[in-house]
């Protein structure tokens, strides 16, 4: 653990404990330093020279159009490129650990514990012919050493805690008979089961409606904010990106053009790009939030 002074006067953890004299402290969870990742051996890296790190309890937000690389850097974090891709260059420290060099059995014990995923649309993820319920009690199986009975209990409250009405009906339903918006909530509820450290959430509003995704995008905060949880979410809507996150990385066709504070980079941005994309800036139930 790398313990570091706090900057800013966000509020942060303060330690009880005397070894720091009560001082604000926080620390480092997670350091992308000189990343480039490729998804043919030979050509070109697809993204180039991503930089950024993120404290215990923070929220960054990448932003940027389609295809700009947004998938890759958050699927690299969690070793799960698809079609060959690898990281070619740089480094990926979380809580101290070198994810470039984890074995297979590391793998298992980070994710979907101490780092989990939310997806665009998590009803592809199940299985559609069996019951949300046998999948979600096989999961805590999986990660956990508990009985059913344990398990479906713990299913219950994440699903409470995700504002599921009737959490017993949706565990004896199938994806089908869901809303997006519910199968989306189920989805989270999976992914905060372990209390992770670290949320990696790929447009997990996207496809829903305006009004889901603003209920949806406050859910995610105050589960973030509530537990310490950090969360890196990718996103199209500069909005929520805004709302939600303490730090904004835009990128471009496989590069950052701009990263920093989200209110310096709204308020003040330095890129072209960035000044465009803020140009058409999206409402969200009616409040504008840049
Ligand atoms: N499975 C894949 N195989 C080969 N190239 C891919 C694959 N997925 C993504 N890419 C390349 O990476 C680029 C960035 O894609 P992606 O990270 O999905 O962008 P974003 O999430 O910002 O829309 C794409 O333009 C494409 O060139
Ligand atoms: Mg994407």
């Amino acid at each position: 653990m790398i313990l570091r002074q706090a900057q800013d006067n966000t509020p942060k953890k303060i330690l009880s404990t005397n070894n720091f004299s009560s001082k604000e402290v926080t620390y480092l969870l997670l350091e992308v330093s000189k990343l480039d990742i490729s998804y043919a051996k030979s050509s070109a890296p697809t993204v180039h020279d991503v930089n950024f790190t993120l404290d215990d309890g923070e929220i960054l937000a990448i932003v940027g159009e389609s295809g700009s690389g947004k998938t890759t850097v958050i699927r690299a974090i969690l070793n799960v490129l698809p079609g060959g891709g690898h990281v070619s260059n740089g480094s990926i420290t979380f809580d101290g650990q070198n994810l470039l060099t984890l074995d297979a059995d590391g793998w298992r014990n980070l994710r979907g514990g101490k780092i989990s995923m939310i997806f665009q649309d998590s009803g592809n993820m199940l299985n559609p012919v069996r019951t949300i319920g046998s999948q979600f009690v096989e999961y805590i199986q999986v990660h956990s050493d508990v009985d059913k009975k344990s398990a479906w209990d713990t299913a219950v409250d994440k699903l409470t805690l995700m504002n599921l009405p009737n959490p017993e009906n949706i565990l004896n339903s199938y994806t089908f008979e869901l809303s997006g918006g519910m199968r989306q909530r189920v989805g989270i509820a999976m992914a905060i089961t372990f209390q992770p450290k670290l949320l990696l959430a790929d447009e997990p509003t996207s496809a829903l409606d305006v009004t889901t995704q603003a209920q949806i995008v406050g859910e995610l905060m105050f589960i973030t904010r509530g537990s310490g949880a950090s969360m890196i979410i990718v996103t199209h809507n500069i909005g929520v990106a805004s709302y939600l996150a303490d730090n904004l990385m835009v990128m471009s066709q496989g590069r950052v053009v701009e990263y920093g504070k989200t209110d310096d980079v709204i308020n003040r941005p330095q890129a072209e790009y960035t000044k465009t994309l803020l140009a058409s800036v999206p409402e969200i139930g009616g409040k504008r939030y840049v």
